[in-house]
């Protein structure tokens, strides 16, 4: 009697669990219906915290497709119809070719480490200069943990110069990276041109992934 009890609290145990993940997933993709992927949760997740993205801002995102990060960015600059905010714009580029978001300034199959592409960007912005660069650039991971460090090192570093003379004093700078030996002396370096320099690891990122954000606040300028 004793054992049957125990498995009929199991059973119902598991039940309820069932039901719970079930319900949880059908929130997740209810919500993730209206963007093109689930990394939009970080990036709306990393607002809230930081409050990075506002309206009017100009904002520069690396490494957009398939563009999800790109449609949190219009709706927080509120760069879409009624509010379409005069001076606030997004310029989200992708090595990757990717469907353009109403409200942004897509360059598709625009590779963000060539001097040609940075070029285009600096005209598209005429003379202006960025409140933030986000990147969420990655290379396609290879399972190799120090070589794919490595490599999306050198796309954060080809970033950092861009950002070194596209930023605003004061601007801001996100970006993603893969935890590993370099980490340290890359917030050293982001120390030397910015106030501050934080490490986060938004909830909405896999646990057993080694992706990282670092954020990089208060650009301290050219001079
Ligand atoms: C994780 S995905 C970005 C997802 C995006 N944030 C979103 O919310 O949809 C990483 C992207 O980085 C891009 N990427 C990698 N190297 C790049 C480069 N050199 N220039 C531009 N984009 C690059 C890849 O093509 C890929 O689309």
């Amino acid at each position: 009697m004793k054992s049957f009890h125990l498995i009929l609290r199991r059973h119902l145990s598991s039940q309820s669990w069932m039901q719970r993940h079930v319900r949880d997933t059908f929130v997740k993709q209810s919500r993730y219906q209206n963007y093109r992927s689930r990394a939009a949760f970080k990036l709306i997740e990393m607002n809230k915290q930081y409050q990075l993205l506002k309206p009017g801002m100009i904002v520069i995102e690396c490494g957009a497709a398939p563009g999800s990060w790109t449609q949190v960015i219009v709706e927080c600059l509120k760069l879409k119809p009624p509010e379409c905010h005069k001076t606030g714009a997004v310029i989200a580029l992708d090595k990757a070719d990717f469907a353009t978001i109403p409200g942004a300034i897509c360059l598709p199959k625009t590779d963000f480490t060539s001097h040609i592409s940075q070029a285009r960007i600096l005209s598209a912005l005429n003379d202006r200069k960025t409140d933030l660069i986000l990147s969420d650039m990655s290379p396609n991971v290879t399972g190799q943990h120090d070589y794919d460090h490595e490599r999306i090192l050198q796309l954060v570093y080809s970033t950092v110069r861009f950002a070194s003379i596209s930023l605003k004093d004061q601007g801001n700078f996100l970006t993603k990276i893969f935890n590993g030996n370099q980490t340290e002396k890359l917030i050293e370096d982001l120390n030397l041109i910015f106030q501050k320099v934080q490490k986060i690891k938004p909830e909405a990122s896999r646990m057993d992934s080694t992706e990282l954000y670092i954020l990089a606040t208060g650009f301290k300028g050219r001079g």
